[in-house]
């Protein structure tokens, strides 16, 4: 049965925030959703599941996830195009209508920013290895602690390293450091640069349909990983088409070594 039709459990809903523009919000919110309607329709192993088993509230006037979600045209994800006026019954109504809810927001600090984080099961705070954006997540994380204040409970919030670099370098090893010493929490898997998450914005077409987009494919498949264990979803990662072997099962990001160095060898990612 799926989540939506449980009145018990409300669909989760992640969102992605940051006060600064550019930092990987638009791409990592649909990477995410394109790997999670996978995911639920090999769960539920029907021929033709329903439409909308994720919904995508794209909150941002520019409408970049509405646009590359169009291009997608994947029939298991609804996009919706929402501002801070209409956002709370957007949101009632996309977790009604599906199960899971992934919301991407302007980059600044505005109203939607705190009705969302509110809302939230998770919030993701993207960010390039970058004394700058260490700034902006804090405020970003602010803006968080002050929806929780708000609505009188925790709200699961991290910070993804965005756009870090394939090969391990010193520089992008300090900056990870100045986030820990900023006291942000950091999702222990990155995404790494990589042009298979570029061409994906004019293509419609995510990682794990790309030819030769293998790493960066499994890069997405780690990171949801760790989004599904902070929200208690489990739902496991999708062979390749043709790959026999079993998929691990994930490991959580609760007393694992932190895996984002892993990301940093080219023989990985
Ligand atoms: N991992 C990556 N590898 C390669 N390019 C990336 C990666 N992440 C983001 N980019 C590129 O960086 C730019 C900014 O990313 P994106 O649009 O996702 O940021 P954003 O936070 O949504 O920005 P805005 O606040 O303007 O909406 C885009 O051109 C995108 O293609
Ligand atoms: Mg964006």
């Amino acid at each position: 049965m799926s989540g939506a039709a449980s009145p018990e459990r409300m669909s989760p809903i992640i969102t992605f925030a940051s006060t600064k523009g550019g930092v990987g919000k638009t791409t990592i919110a649909y990477v995410l959703a394109t790997e999670l309607a996978r995911r639920l329709a090999s769960r539920d192993g029907s021929a033709m599941p329903p439409r909308g088993r994720v919904t995508c509230i794209d909150a941002d006037p520019n409408r970049t996830l509405s646009q590359v979600l169009g291009l997608t045209d994947d029939a298991l994800i609804t996009c919706v195009e929402s501002d801070s006026e209409r956002l709370l019954g957007d949101l009632r109504h996309a977790q009604s209508e599906s199960d899971l809810v992934v919301i991407d927001l302007e980059g600044t600090a505005n109203q939607a920013m705190l009705y969302a984080a509110g809302k939230s099961d998770l919030v993701l705070v993207p960010a390039q290895p970058s004394r700058f954006d260490v700034v902006e997540a804090v405020k970003t994380i602010g803006v968080v602690r002050k929806a929780a204040d708000l609505v009188g409970r925790e709200i699961a919030h991290r910070v993804v390293l965005s756009r870090t670099p394939v090969l391990r370098q010193r520089v992008a090893d300090h900056a990870r450091a100045q986030f820990i010493r900023a006291g942000l929490p950091l999702l222990p898997v990155e995404l790494v640069q990589r042009a298979a998450f570029q061409s994906m914005t004019y293509t419609g077409t995510p990682p794990y349909r790309q030819e030769g987009g293998e790493q960066a494919a499994a890069n997405v498949a780690s990171l949801t990983d760790e989004v599904l264990t902070i929200i208690g979803m489990r739902l496991p990662q999708v062979a390749p088409p043709g790959d026999p072997r079993p998929i691990p099962e994930p490991v959580s990001a609760r007393g694992a070594v932190p895996r984002f160095r892993v990301f940093n060898r080219p023989h990985e990612f």
